[in-house]
């Protein structure tokens, strides 16, 4: 594994930058900056074969999912845990717009995690409180190394909206309208057929990550990702909780980091 990773060319970032604890790095495009994500998360399995990871979906990482099940090879992930930001509620469990198939399509389907090491929120579950309170428990008890966030371009983080507790955990939560708008690729662009009611990992919950990445990519985070940067400390804005936390790495293009560096 480590053979593996030290033959791949090495790709570097265009430009770094230190921003208190949060250490920005930007890339040519998003075919990089999903590039050099996937390969973070190899070195992570690298260092460490059982590691906890907490995983995003949306757009930004289609293509760290890809490169990840590409290179995976002959990598062992028998002992990796993964468990999921978020889900849409009120949606049968195998619906094809929910978080469950889309890690099922971009990444399950095509590398080798055990099934009982993959964990998901369940977007039929009977009572909804129920499922927050176990899956908190699980994500709790598992302790998370490797969190990975993409940033929504009102800074919400996983479904935190703006506005969301720092000290929030797991929970049901309303999906803002401009939220649904970018989800909607997910239900063959049908607003009305993307649900308004989400459960989502909660700040605290994420904050407890050993290490974080986020990801931006496209001119329509740059604002998102300015304020995080270098706003204040806000529940307006929930990205910039990641201020308060101690190891942070943010990936991304040129286009999202315009006015950032
Ligand atoms: C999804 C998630 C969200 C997205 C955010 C950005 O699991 O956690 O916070 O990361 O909405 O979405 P994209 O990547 O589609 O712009």
């Amino acid at each position: 594994m480590a053979a593996e990773l030290m033959e791949m060319e090495e790709i570097r970032p265009l430009a770094t930058k230190q921003v208190g604890s949060i250490r920005l790095e930007v890339f040519e495009d998003e075919q990089t900056v999903g590039e050099a994500a996937a390969r973070f998360l190899l070195a992570q399995i690298a260092e460490k074969p059982h590691s906890v990871f907490l995983l995003p979906t949306g757009r930004t990482p289609l293509i760290m999912y890809t490169r990840l099940a590409e290179k995976v090879g002959s990598v062992d992930l028998s002992g990796v845990q993964t468990f999921n930001l978020d889900e849409f509620y009120g949606i049968p469990s195998d619906h094809s717009g929910n978080y469950r198939s889309y890690m099922q399509r971009e990444l399950f389907s095509r590398v080798t995690i055990p099934a009982a090491n993959i964990h998901l929120l369940n977007s039929a579950a009977p009572d909804a409180l129920a499922e927050c309170q176990h899956y908190e428990n699980q994500l709790t008890a598992a302790g998370v190394d490797l969190a990975v966030l993409g940033i929504g371009t009102n800074g919400h983080i996983g479904f935190n909206e703006p506005g969301s507790s720092f000290q929030s955990r797991t929970r049901p939560v309303t999906i803002r309208p401009e939220t649904r708008q970018a989800n909607k690729f997910l239900f063959n662009d049908r607003l009305d057929a993307v649900p308004e009611t989400a459960i989502t990992v909660g700040i605290a919950s994420i904050l407890q990550a050993r290490r974080i990445l986020l990801l931006a990519t496209g001119s329509g985070k740059q604002q998102a990702l300015a304020g995080m940067l270098y706003g204040q400390v806000t529940e307006v804005l929930p990205a910039s909780a990641l201020q308060t936390h101690a190891d942070v790495v943010v990936f991304t293009d040129k286009a999202a980091a315009e006015t950032v560096l």
